[in-house]
């Protein structure tokens, strides 16, 4: 794996950059002479990445966006920040993720593993992608995980109101970014923007960490102490950042340095049908893919959706 992409003056943004696996990407970054800003909901904690980041590069100090992902107005307010500052995005790292031991719910209302792993990534991609394809060549990498293998996104149910499980609700929003990278790689196509998946693997970090209980700190003990560590994991995102070899590679889903097949399945529409639930809740869409969409009420035309895939699928048809 090389970092041969000329990363000089690259503006790299990097979700999720104050812990584990995205503050690795952002450290690696920075080092191959990208110009990161690191996006974190704790102002404290992207300080202290930044001063980090500029101790190991001679003081050239990252960018911070505050932003909770779980927040529309929020993901809003930080692509508005951003584009106020007039600079090109050449790098979207989508990568700060959860795990929720119960079902919650954000701010808007929305199961909060889909807000934050998934309909994020969505939001923030799309708030931002005129300016990246006016910036392309320009990568998108989207962190999922292989858990997307195991389950399966149910369009009728996509907020788990019916019954939750934590490993379900994540893996089902890894699903999800699978399917996402595979449906915006198609409508970004001849643009000079890729988009790709990665799953880190198992990564020493805090992913665990935020949950309630006496488990929650176990569990967190036990990855730090048996997981590769943030820095090796996220080789394979610097990669797909960085070098030349994957500069044309769009659509893929990334292992260990290795393209793999992401699982799709089963339905071939999935991806499209996905997409227009995530673009009416999240009120943004890919202009000019679907002149209109953005409604005011994003979150009842999802539940309208939702709620037709769900007879649909009891009639045994597709709409
Ligand atoms: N750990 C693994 O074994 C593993 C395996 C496969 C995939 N992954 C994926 O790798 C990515 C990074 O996870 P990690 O293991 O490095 O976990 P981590 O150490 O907990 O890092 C997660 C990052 O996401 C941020 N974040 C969480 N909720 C947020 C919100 N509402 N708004 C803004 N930022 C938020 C966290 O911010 P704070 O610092 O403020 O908490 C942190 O910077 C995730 O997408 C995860 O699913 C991890």
């Amino acid at each position: 794996m090389t970092g041969d992409w000329n990363l000089s003056g690259k503006v790299c943004l990097v979700t999720g950059a104050t812990s584990g696996h995205g503050r690795a990407v952002a450290r690696a970054l920075s080092r191959l002479g990208g110009d990161v800003v690191i996006l974190g909901r704790s102002r404290g904690r992207c300080l202290e990445v930044q001063r980090q980041i500029a101790g190991e590069n001679g003081g050239r100090n990252p960018d911070i966006l505050v932003c909770d992902l779980s927040s529309r107005a929020d993901i809003d307010q930080a692509a508005s920040q951003f584009l106020s500052w007039g600079r090109p995005l050449h790098v979207l790292v989508n990568n700060a993720g959860i795990v929720s031991r119960y079902r919650q719910e954000s701010i808007d209302g929305v199961e909060l593993t889909l807000a934050v792993n998934y309909l994020a990534q969505f939001q923030l991609t799309l708030r931002l992608i005129q300016r990246i394809i006016e910036s392309a060549p320009a990568r998108i990498i989207n962190v999922s995980s292989d858990t997307h293998r195991v389950y399966t996104l149910d369009l009728g149910d996509i907020e788990h109101r019916a019954a939750y499980s934590f490993m379900g609700a994540y893996g089902r929003s890894k699903h999800a970014v699978a399917h996402f990278t595979a449906t915006l790689a198609r409508r970004l196509q001849g643009s000079g923007v890729t988009v790709n998946a990665v799953d880190p693997g198992p990564v020493a970090s805090n992913i665990a960490g935020g949950n309630p209980g006496l488990i929650a700190p176990l569990a967190g003990a036990l990855i730090n102490l048996l997981f590769p560590s943030a820095g090796r994991a996220a080789r394979t995102a610097v990669y797909l950042a960085s070098s030349e070899e994957v500069g044309h590679v769009t659509g893929g889903y990334f292992k260990s340095g290795k393209q793999k097949v992401p699982r799709l399945g089963p339905e071939e529409d999935t991806g499209e049908r996905l997409w227009q639930i995530s673009a009416a809740m999240a009120g943004v869409d890919m202009p000019g893919w679907r002149p209109g969409a953005g409604t005011s009420r994003p979150l009842e035309v999802s539940q309208r959706l939702q709620a037709e895939s769900a007879q649909n699928k009891d009639k045994g048809d597709r709409p």
